[in-house]
């Protein structure tokens, strides 16, 4: 059986799908939700869906202290809209066993600050003609690990940033779990 970590900052859509989506798998488990925000709406869904969680601070996250309970507690770790640079410590423990979501087609709209809002404001200020997902590994810079999976949209005439982001969070929840399952079973 796989283990698998999610670190999320935010709302948690994602997470929520991911956790639901591996329910009833019999090789792959999401034993944690863990957030570097107490307040963050994915605990609490972590909760509803009897998923241990726990926020932690930027000391602990610098610390050794969440590196040694990843080794002790997981195989894979899942960004789903988790917004804090992984420490190098953490990446080369984990090395591609680290999976982000990033919601625009990297090597366009990455790096530091571009997330959530700000990236499909971007991409409609720019009338860019299309957008899409990316799912990557992580390495040391922001959005730059290998390219897993990308899936692109139509931007219309039109669309506000809104529109982008309702065609991401859709293209995220069809793809995110199935991909991460992808990898885990191909790579184990
Ligand atoms: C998702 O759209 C994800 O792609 C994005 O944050 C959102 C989290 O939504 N991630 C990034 O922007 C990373 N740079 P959620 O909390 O509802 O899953």
């Amino acid at each position: 059986m796989k283990r698998v970590v999610i670190l999320a900052s935010g709302t948690g859509t994602n997470a929520e799908n991911i956790i639901k989506y591996f329910r009833n798998n019999d090789l792959i488990v999401v034993v944690h939700v863990l957030s570097n925000k107490k307040e963050a709406k994915v605990l609490d869904k972590a909760t509803q869906l009897k998923v241990n969680s726990f926020s932690f601070n930027r000391e602990f996250y610098k610390s050794n202290e969440l590196l040694n309970w990843l080794k002790l507690n997981t195989d894979y770790i899942i960004l789903a809209g988790f917004l804090w640079k992984i420490p190098t410590g953490i990446i080369e423990s984990f090395p591609a066993k680290i999976i982000n979501i990033h919601p625009a087609l990297l090597p366009k709209y990455g790096g530091k600050g571009m997330y959530g809002m700000h990236v499909h404001n971007a991409v409609v200020n720019n009338k860019e003609k299309t957008s899409g997902i990316t799912i990557h590994y992580v390495n040391e810079n922001y959005d730059e690990g290998a390219i897993i999976f990308q899936k692109s949209f139509e931007v219309l005439v039109g669309d506000t940033a809104e529109d982008v982001a309702k065609k991401i969070h859709t293209l995220e929840q069809e793809n995110f779990p199935k991909i991460i399952e992808k990898v885990i079973l191909e790579n184990g």
